[in-house]
């Protein structure tokens, strides 16, 4: 008789797990209280909402300056323009990511260099061949690292690193709301932090971004480049520099208030207990490996738990089929969330290896040569996402996730030649 729901047997979890976003009266008073007030815009910035918001974001995280804008791709550029990169700067970027990570360097007109991931935590790989420090070459000009699903980069060796080559380092936190590394908020120890508040994230107003910075001159320029360029709030001289029109809603502001509220008192701590306990119980299940826990994630926050599933010691059953039985089991999980960025279809496009509109990159890259054997392994062979909110319940609910990753994994002869496929 079948055991796994996928082949017929009975489903593990029946109960659907908390679904996001969540809201409740606080959110609700904040929007009905933007909109009696009549300032709806974020014009001129930063609006009141945006500001009060603003300025726990960044003491949150440690920061001197938060800047709201309307998404994470944008906070992204902002910062990378902020801090002055451009055309004919190479940034290094890790390969497994979302492609936000790397398009928002060709959008501001610059290089996007890929490098590897470490194995042991799917962030950034620092030292040795497909890391950091032997990617880097004299048109080097920053390294974007990206915190990635519960891990953090390794921001000690980025920042010292970064100090002794003299580059710009800003940080993809689009995963990582609220967490802190060796004591100091996420963001705070470089260049400046990119943000995203899109609907999936861990602190959400539907959209919106921020970045977060303790340099007074780049928040200062992030200002102008979100408002049309104006050089002041209101540019009553008319002065004006090139910028984009990137503010935020004082809707979004008021929204996002109430919810860092609830994520900072009610969610985090529940959501990190459960993850420790699945990566607990994980550990202790073979043909599955959790991701290495720095001692120095010193906050811990997350968009959602990775952990391997060994395809290579479960012969016949791909990832995609391991992940499919889980979802059979009730289990939200994804084996597919990224693929290593320059297997997107915008790397490369063209004749010449390079992306399409990005002709001015002719000669001087080709990513049809780029590989990342680290990033390839973990997005098509290994890596499981389970969502955060499904962290959101009780500690029964995490047992349930894990019974499931240990019944399908215990069945996995069920999964070989069988209809599942
Ligand atoms: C790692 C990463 N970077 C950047 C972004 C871009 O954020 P947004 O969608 O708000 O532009 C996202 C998510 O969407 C992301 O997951």
């Amino acid at each position: 008789m079948a055991q796994l729901a996928v082949s017929g047997g009975p489903r593990l979890r029946q109960d659907p797990f908390p679904s996001w976003p969540q809201w409740g009266d606080a959110d609700k008073e904040a929007l009905t209280a933007t909109l009696d007030s009549g300032h709806w815009g974020g014009y001129p910035p930063p609006s009141p909402r945006a500001a009060q918001f603003e300025q726990e974001f960044a003491a949150y995280h440690d920061s001197a300056h938060a800047v709201t804008l309307a998404s994470g791709t944008d906070a992204l550029m902002v910062a990378l323009r902020g801090a002055g990169i451009g055309p004919g700067d190479e940034v290094i970027v890790p390969a497994l990511t979302f492609i936000a990570s790397a398009s928002a360097i060709l959008l501001v007109g610059a290089t996007p260099v890929f490098v590897d991931v470490d194995p042991t935590t799917y962030c950034i790989k620092t030292t040795g061949s497909g890391g950091i420090e032997a990617a880097t070459t004299n048109r080097t000009r920053g390294i974007l690292p990206v915190h990635l699903g519960s891990r953090m980069a390794n921001m000690s060796w980025i920042d010292d690193f970064a100090d002794r080559k003299d580059l710009l380092v800003v940080e993809d936190c689009a995963h990582m709301h609220g967490g802190a590394w060796d004591g100091k908020g996420i963001g705070s120890s470089s260049t400046c932090a990119a943000f995203s508040f899109q609907a999936s994230k861990l602190l959400t107003a539907g959209e919106g971004g921020a970045i977060s910075t303790n340099d007074a001159e780049l928040a200062e320029k992030a200002r102008y480049f979100i408002n049309s360029g104006r050089l002041g709030p209101m540019d009553p001289i008319r002065r004006q520099a090139l910028g984009w029109s990137m503010r935020l809603t004082e809707f979004q502001a008021a929204l996002l208030h109430s919810q860092f509220v609830r994520m900072v008192e009610e969610q985090a701590p529940v959501r990190e207990r459960n993850k420790a306990r699945l990566h607990s119980r994980l550990g202790d299940l073979a043909g599955v490996e959790v991701l290495r826990i720095d001692a120095r994630e010193t906050r811990r926050s997350g968009y959602a738990y990775i952990f391997k599933y060994l395809e290579d010691q479960h012969e016949g059953v791909s990832l995609s089929l391991f992940t499919k039985a889980l979802r059979a089991e009730g289990i939200p999980c994804s084996g597919s969330m990224y693929q290593p960025v320059y297997k997107n279809p915008l790397f490369p496009l063209s004749e010449a290896g390079v992306p399409l509109f990005q002709d001015h990159l002719e000669g001087t890259v080709d990513y049809r040569e780029v590989l990342c054997p680290e990033s390839e392994r973990a997005a098509y062979h290994e890596n499981v996402w389970i969502p955060h909110e499904v962290f959101l319940g009780s500690l029964k609910d995490t047992d349930d996730i894990a019974d499931a990753i240990e019944k399908v994994i215990n069945n996995l002869d069920e999964l070989r030649g069988g209809s599942a496929k």
